[in-house]
């Protein structure tokens, strides 16, 4: 995708109601979810992320922008399609009591896998393994490379068939020292690199050699196509009561700022949300 130029709204996952249309397919009052701005009005097209939705399908309407949006798709394909999981692999996590990060994990465990997760601080940990049914967690405040790998060892002694990095930089260099033969890493996000002056550069790549592990990058877009097999998968496992997941919701376009940072201090509890439209307009 093209780079946000200055000026312009910052690009997000939406859904909303159609104002006007000059498209058949899309009647006014329609429910939709696309790719536009944190923005109040947008003017979309057709095709790709931009379809049609229905609220009385799922418990929430705003689930579309989580579990059965791309936050929830992402979980679902990175995690299945790209680190091709096996009954009895030890997973991390990174990330892992985010919106993307809460799902991998309990989708690893519900693939007969060990789940270990990665958050910031003694709250967000005791969510993984009460909330998230991780089987252990790891606090990555306060830690260089040499203490998160130490924490990753005792966690995981045998090391790690599966690494689903959402974070990258010290927190990636950890993980790499813990790799077992045949590892895979999901490459998601590097979310503690998005905001780095100079490139961060990985030192522990070689691990990748050593341990013939593979390293790939993954992008929902890819999967645009796939969406329904996926929001199927999820929404069997919701019914099962085999996964949760949670959304932080802020209000107001005012709040726009405030509510995007939080996804770097870590203050979400779940995927962000920011509603725009009030009940008066009929959302
Ligand atoms: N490849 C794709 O197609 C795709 C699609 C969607 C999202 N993503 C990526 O997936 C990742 C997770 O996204 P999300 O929407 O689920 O967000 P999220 O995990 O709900 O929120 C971001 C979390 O990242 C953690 N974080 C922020 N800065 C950090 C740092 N410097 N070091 C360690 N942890 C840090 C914070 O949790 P703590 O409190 O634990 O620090 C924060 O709550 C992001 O990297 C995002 O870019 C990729």
């Amino acid at each position: 995708m093209p780079p946000i130029a200055l000026g312009d709204p910052v690009r997000a996952s939406t859904i909303g109601v159609v104002a006007d249309s000059r498209n058949p397919d899309f009647a006014v009052g329609q429910w939709v979810m696309g790719l536009n701005g944190i923005e109040e009005y947008s003017v979309g097209s057709a095709g790709g992320f931009t379809q049609p939705i229905d609220p009385a399908a799922v418990p929430a309407v705003t689930n579309y922008l989580s579990l059965f949006g791309a936050v929830g798709l992402t979980a679902y394909f990175g995690f299945i399609d790209v680190c091709e999981p096996k009954p009895g692999d030890t997973v991390l996590v990174s990330g892992a009591a985010g919106a993307v990060g809460s799902l991998v994990g309990q989708i690893a465990k519900i693939k007969g896998c060990r789940a270990i997760g990665i958050a910031g601080g003694a709250a967000k940990c005791a969510r993984l393994t009460e909330r998230y049914g991780f089987d252990a967690a790891i606090d990555y405040r306060g830690k260089d490379v040499a203490a998160l790998d130490a924490a990753i060892r005792a966690a995981a002694p045998d090391g790690v068939d599966i690494i689903f990095e959402n974070v990258g930089g010290d927190i990636l260099d950890a993980g790499l020292l813990n790799l077992r033969h045949g590892a895979r890493v999901g490459l998601c996000g590097l979310i503690s690199e998005y905001n780095a002056p100079e490139p961060v550069g990985i030192r522990n790549l070689w691990r990748l050699i050593v341990n013939r592990a593979s390293i790939r990058g993954l992008l929902v877009a890819d999967y645009v196509p796939r969406f329904a097999e996926g929001a199927a998968a999820m929404g069997q496992w919701l019914r099962e009561g085999r996964l949760v997941f949670d959304e932080h919701i802020d209000e107001g376009i005012e709040n726009a700022l405030p509510a995007f940072m939080r996804l770097f201090d870590g203050s979400n509890d779940g995927k962000m949300i920011l509603k725009l439209a009030t009940e008066e307009q009929g959302l």
